[in-house]
């Protein structure tokens, strides 16, 4: 439904978007994932044909963003970083004239005003002058003018950004209810939003693209070596982790700060060992007490740090995953 190849977008010398390719297919929500400035916004803007692209191509629908631009654009919903409300006008005249911008029969307008203000439950403040809505009901009238004439992608920059956590629980179900009949690219800075609402993850740094996978494979690549931390109390660090690093299939064990001066570590396995029942087992025989014992390095949020983290320190593990997706990747070259 969305096809991006070789897609650059410089603005005068900074370059925002460094050759990313990416698809998404029908049906499909994904979860654009970056740090400030990673470059989500820019590409949200190309694909919505707000901004040209500086080189490669990017299509919706089969459609190209630079020669078909209206055709794109009765596809497109898009809701921006900033919604385009008027602080003046009542929601529902508002979204009467987005509908004729958006070139819907006159006859039709009513009914469609009313279906999009049912749909993100903003019926009750139809005739409320917009600079007197919160900002999650600016957000929902945002989303409102986006899907009005029903297009089959929507495009949404940071749908839940500053929304108190109720609201922001309320626009993913609103989301996640368009998901049925909206091909959807979101971007957020909330990765348990992206685990929650989307199937697909695309992490951009600096202008490229780091990872585009599902979200399960994301956590399971991952899975070749465990990390886990461990806290035990009632004995010696020194002799906790001598004996750790005796129990089989240990790689390595890391002293660690604790909350309140219990021996704690971080045990890294060696590949595709668990050692967790074996080290829960030692602890136990040696007579000690586990406080604590978790897995680390699986959530979305380490494997994103790991990936964005700045140039000087980028670890060996993101620039494989970089090449892996570029391999995968559809390019102009
Ligand atoms: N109009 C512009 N003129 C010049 N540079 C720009 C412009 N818009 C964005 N940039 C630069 O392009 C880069 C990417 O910005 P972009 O807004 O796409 O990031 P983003 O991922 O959306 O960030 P955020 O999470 O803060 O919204 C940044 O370095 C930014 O400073
Ligand atoms: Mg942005």
């Amino acid at each position: 439904m969305i096809k991006v190849e070789g897609l650059t977008k410089r603005y005068a010398r900074n370059v925002a978007v460094k050759n990313i390719s990416f698809e998404v297919g029908q049906g499909e929500i994904v979860g654009f994932l970056g740090k400030n400035g990673a470059g989500k916004t820019t590409t949200m803007r190309v694909l919505t044909c707000f901004l040209p692209p500086t080189e490669g191509k990017a299509s919706v629908a089969g459609f190209d963003v630079l020669d078909q631009p209206l055709e794109v654009k009765k596809r497109i919903g898009y809701l921006p970083e900033t919604p385009p409300l008027y602080p003046e006008m009542e929601v529902s005249s508002y979204l009467a004239f987005v509908s004729r911008l958006k070139g819907i029969p006159s006859a039709e307008i009513l009914k469609r005003v009313d279906e999009v203000c049912d749909r993100t439950g903003i019926a009750g403040v139809k005739h409320t002058i917009m600079s007197k809505l919160s900002k999650g009901y600016r957000q929902r009238v945002g989303i409102a003018q986006a899907i009005i004439h029903n297009p089959p992608v929507l495009i949404l920059d940071e749908p839940t950004s500053g929304l108190d956590p109720q609201q922001q629980r309320e626009a993913r179900q609103l989301i996640a209810s368009l998901s049925g009949d909206h091909t959807i690219i979101l971007s957020t800075h909330i990765l348990s939003e992206v685990e929650q609402s989307c199937s697909k993850v695309i992490i951009i740094n600096n202008g490229e693209i780091v990872v585009s996978d599902s979200v399960a494979n994301l956590h399971s690549r991952r899975r070749a070596t465990e990390l886990v931390s461990i806290e035990i109390s009632g004995a010696s660090p020194q002799a906790v982790k001598q004996r750790l690093e005796q129990v089989p299939g240990v790689a390595r064990v890391v002293s660690r700060d604790s909350r309140d001066g219990t021996p704690a570590f971080e045990v890294e396995s060696m590949e595709n060992y668990l050692v967790r029942p074996d080290l829960a087992r030692a602890v136990v025989q040696a007579g000690w007490n586990l406080t604590e014992m978790r897995v680390v390095g699986e959530s979305l949020e380490e494997i994103f740090l790991e990936l964005t983290k700045s140039e000087e320190a980028a670890p060996i593990a993101a620039a494989a995953v970089a090449a892996e997706v570029k391999e995968g990747a559809v390019t102009t070259q």
